[in-house]
């Protein structure tokens, strides 16, 4: 279980576009947490910068208490190692067999060329990949090319070889995004229940309302680069989320001086 620190996070791409703008929240050990905003609203981005794909222009960012700009290259790697991706696109290799791409997950442990290959790969880690890819029902399709598998069950193949990576702390960009309502429900509900046996702080983001009520500990809700909401999901409501969801210009005047008297209020 890893602790995440994001503080004053800012980027700014070389085009001038400000994604996020001066992000700040702390995770606890095990928590789920849906980072839910409109198309547009940074949550690639924040994903992104987290892992290291993308550097921050300002802010800082903590893991296990390590401020990561003051890691050096090695330390920086093993760090980033403990933390898993599931992407919208599943990203796996498609002309390898779902066991193949599973057991690349190993290779954030050893960059031994081994791990290349199931035929090589040390028996250790080909008993895992085969336990992972259980993990997520597709034991049965170990050795079916990639490609060939639908497109929930490529999202589950790409679960799995995260699992594959013993994450500590996994970000899950828009898992459904790509899937129909039926797999999308159960890549959720699997991935869900995998995080909560596991006890593994996950980040998942969802630009979909409906769904992201069903899941999670808390929401953290992002608007034009900035957090606008951030709560217990059983505690929020209707009105946080139409907030989040409206453009700055349908904001009647009373809403603006509420949400202006919120906060300029010091304990707001
Ligand atoms: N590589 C990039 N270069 C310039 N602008 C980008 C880039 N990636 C994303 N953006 C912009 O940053 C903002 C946030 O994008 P993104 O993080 O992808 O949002 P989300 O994932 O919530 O849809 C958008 O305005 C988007 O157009
Ligand atoms: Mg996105």
């Amino acid at each position: 279980m890893l602790s995440l620190k994001i503080s004053e996070l800012t980027k700014t791409y070389a085009n001038g576009t400000v994604a996020l703008e001066r992000i700040n929240f702390t995770t606890e050990p095990g928590e789920g947490i849906v980072l839910l905003g409109a198309n547009g609203s940074g949550k690639s981005t924040l994903l992104r910068c987290i892992l290291g794909l993308e550097a921050a222009t300002s802010g800082e960012i903590w893991l296990e208490g390590k401020q990561l700009s003051r890691l050096n290259s090695r330390q920086l790697r093993k760090m980033r190692s403990q933390i898993g991706m599931v992407f919208q696109k599943f990203h796996l290799v498609g002309s390898l067999s779902a066991f193949h791409n599973v057991l690349h997950g190993a290779l954030g442990r050893s960059t031994s060329p081994r791990y290349w290959f199931p035929a090589t790969a040390p028996t250790k880690e080909r008993k895992r990949a085969m336990e992972c890819l259980e993990r997520v029902n597709l034991a049965h399709l170990a050795q079916q090319r990639a490609d060939t598998l639908s497109g929930g069950q490529q999202q589950r193949v790409a679960i799995a070889r995260t699992l594959m990576q013993n994450p500590q702390l996994i970000l899950v960009d828009e898992p459904v995004a790509s899937l129909d309502p039926q797999a999308g429900k159960e890549v959720m509900d699997l991935l869900w229940s995998i995080v909560r046996e596991q006890q593994l702080t996950v980040i998942c983001t969802l630009h979909q309302l409906e769904i992201a009520k069903q899941y999670g500990d808390r929401i953290i809700g992002l608007r034009g680069g900035k957090i606008q909401l951030d709560t217990a999901i059983d505690r929020l409501t209707e009105k946080d989320l139409t907030m989040l969801y409206q453009s700055s210009q349908n904001l009647s005047q009373t809403q603006i001086q509420d949400r202006a008297n919120v906060h300029s209020s010091p304990t707001g």
